[in-house]
């Protein structure tokens, strides 16, 4: 039987299945024995999940318990506590049953069966809600008391909090603040402006309240070493497709996956991945990404888009006469734009250069500019 196509692409990946991101886990995971608390950054789709979910794995084996909440979405404080909730909800063994049972405590009870149903007041329901939240926020404090160890709780899409209302930092802060040898906090996001809203404002309660950390591209030889050896599982060849592959990836970690994962369907078994392969996985990956990145495309203002097309397209930088005026662009415009394209987390500097984020919406971008994209569908 042919195997399974070994690259996931929609998904988080387990520890084990990671590029690289070695140094980065063990810096993180020294930070959180520390007790220091740390931001992580990094555009979407970078890799924040699965390496939160390596380092937990880690802090697991020095004895430290593990908690991931995803605040992806959250609209109210009740849905903040129930994700925080969920979080507890998968944590094993002993300190799994403790935080159970003290989570039980702090809900109110449930009486089941006849009588009058009491609708509570929104004052109240608001001020209970407030309680819980309190309360399972400062769980790594009971459990410290109780087994004496270590809580590392990561806050995933923390930037989403800020949907809740203005108060909820404010709440967040106040806690964690006391939890001294309890607990350690990786806060991670995905949207540079949302995130700077939270840690980079003065008036904000967690204003340079942790370590700044961000995820850099990865490395060519990583990703050409990674799918070799996978293709070479599998028994495939990865041949004249490995550097184009590269050259698009850009070192992004969801595009590089999503693109070997095509190859490899494209590859027959005990085949090579070659220059056609390369060709068709071109086509397929442009066509069943064409939705979704028109939609990104269609989400940019208009000077959002000249900017983002030109530094697509690269060469004599953003600011010369010759690019100002092929993409329609003042120089104040081209400002503005890039600096709303960093803050939408479209654009990041990386070695000094102002880069797309996404390398396939960069290729689209530029290929639209040429001809409307009809080579890519090709
Ligand atoms: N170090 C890595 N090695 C291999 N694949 C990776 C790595 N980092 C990210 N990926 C790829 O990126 C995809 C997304 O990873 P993950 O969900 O961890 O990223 P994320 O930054 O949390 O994304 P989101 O912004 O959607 O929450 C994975 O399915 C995988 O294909
Ligand atoms: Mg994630």
């Amino acid at each position: 039987m042919d195997a399974l196509n070994p690259f996931v692409f929609t998904q988080p990946v387990g520890p084990d299945d990671l590029i690289d991101r070695d140094d980065e886990s063990d810096r993180l995971l020294a930070l959180a024995k520390g007790g220091h608390a740390v931001r992580l950054s990094a555009p979407r789709r970078y890799g924040k999940t699965s390496l939160l979910r390596r380092i937990g794995r880690d802090a697991d084996k020095i004895g430290m318990n593990y908690v991931e909440v995803d605040f992806y979405g959250v609209l109210s404080e009740i849905e903040v506590a129930e994700r925080l909730e969920d979080g507890y909800a998968v944590l094993r063994s002993k300190t799994g049953e403790l935080a159970r049972s003290a989570i039980r405590t702090l809900r109110p009870g449930i009486s089941v069966g006849g009588g009058p149903v009491r609708v509570d007041s929104r004052p109240r329901v608001e001020e209970r809600t407030k309680r819980l939240l309190t309360g399972l926020l400062d769980l790594p404090v009971r459990l410290f008391e109780r087994t004496g160890t270590r809580t590392l709780v990561a806050f995933d899409e923390f930037q989403a909090l800020l949907a809740v209302g203005p108060g909820i930092d404010g709440l967040f802060r106040s806690r964690i603040q006391r939890h001294g040898d309890a607990a350690s906090y990786i806060f991670a996001g995905s949207h540079p402006g949302l995130m700077a809203q939270l840690f980079a404002r003065q008036e904000r309660p967690f204003f340079g309240q942790a370590r700044a950390f961000e995820l850099d591209p990865l490395d060519d030889g990583d990703i050409a070493e990674y799918i070799g050896e996978r293709f070479e599982r599998t028994r495939r060849s990865v041949g004249a497709a490995l550097e184009p592959l590269l050259d698009l990836a850009a070192g992004h970690p969801q595009r590089a996956m999503l693109l070997a994962h095509q190859l490899w369907e494209q590859t027959p078994f005990e085949g090579e991945a070659d220059a056609e392969c390369w060709q068709r996985t071109l086509a397929t990956v442009f066509a069943e990404q064409d939705e979704a990145l028109r939609a990104a495309w269609d989400s940019l203002e208009t000077k959002e888009q000249a900017v983002y097309a030109a530094l697509a397209v690269g060469g004599s930088g953003l600011f010369a006469e010759r690019t100002l005026t092929r993409f329609n662009l003042s120089k104040s415009s081209a400002r503005y734009a890039r600096e709303a394209l960093v803050r939408g987390g479209q654009v990041r500097k990386i070695d000094s250069r102002w880069l797309p984020v996404d390398p396939l919406l960069a290729r689209w971008s530029v290929e639209l500019q040429h001809n409307g994209g009809e080579d890519l569908l090709r």
